[in-house]
């Protein structure tokens, strides 16, 4: 029965235009835009996926690369299951930058999530700024989960998500075969693309242009 069906949050970090959406969009549709479209607050959707021969639901949780909007990440990091943080292969910044995020779900010690570093815009290697060798020697001396891929040709995303992170839940979650886990925290996420409600804190957001947090985003 759907209500069962066990769950599990993903949360995607990293800086402004890395290409978080852009990657969830490639996972969950197969499409890709080039107008940037910046997210505002954040956006969510769910999917159903096999993991294991058992049925699950993924929690996607986009979050805003914005500054303004950093202050409400950590809240969603707190209890997601699958933390991915996402650079630009063009822009060491932004590689540098992943760092914060890094450190920031270390020492939310949740030792108990699977963390992934991923390397966004493998299409554009001419303009490659980050090195495969020193961001996989970064995330293996962290314990992340490493891969570089395409968002735009959708060069590595399944390969990612099949045959890293899935892998990867059924291990740790125990999902399938053996008998699933119940989902992630025990979440009652919801059942599609619906908004997040953002309780607490929702007062900090800025004000809202057709919805804060409800897959809105901003053209820039
Ligand atoms: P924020 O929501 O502002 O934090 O940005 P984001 O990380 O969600 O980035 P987004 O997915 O909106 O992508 C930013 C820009 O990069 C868009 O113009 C995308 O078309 C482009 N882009 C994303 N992924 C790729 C990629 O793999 N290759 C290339 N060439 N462009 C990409
Ligand atoms: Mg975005």
């Amino acid at each position: 029965m759907t209500e069962d069906i066990p769950k599990y949050k993903i949360i995607f970090l990293g800086d402004q235009g890395v290409g978080k959406s852009s990657i969830l969009n490639r996972f969950s549709h197969d499409k890709f835009e080039e107008e940037y479209q910046s997210t505002i607050g954040l956006d969510f959707h769910s999917k159903n996926e096999t993991i294991n021969g058992a049925n699950v639901r993924l929690l996607l949780y986009d979050t805003a690369g914005q500054e303004k909007f950093k202050s409400l990440i950590p809240m969603y990091i707190r209890d997601a299951n699958i933390i991915l943080v996402v650079y630009d292969i063009t822009l060491k910044d932004s590689f540098t930058h992943t760092e914060h995020w890094v450190n920031e779900t270390k020492d939310l010690k949740r030792e108990d999530a699977i963390f992934v570093l991923i390397g966004n815009k493998t299409d554009l290697e001419e303009k490659r700024q980050v090195t495969t060798k020193e961001a996989e020697d970064f995330a293996n001396g962290k314990g992340f989960i490493f891969h570089e891929v395409s968002a735009k040709t959708g060069e590595g995303v399944e390969d990612l998500f099949n045959n890293k992170i899935f892998p990867e839940m059924a291990k740790k979650f125990n999902i399938g075969e053996e008998g699933e886990e119940e989902g992630g925290d025990g979440t009652n996420g919801q059942d599609n693309n619906n908004a997040v409600k953002l309780d607490g804190n929702q007062q900090n957001l800025p004000p809202k242009k057709g919805g804060c947090c409800g897959g809105k985003n901003q053209k820039n």
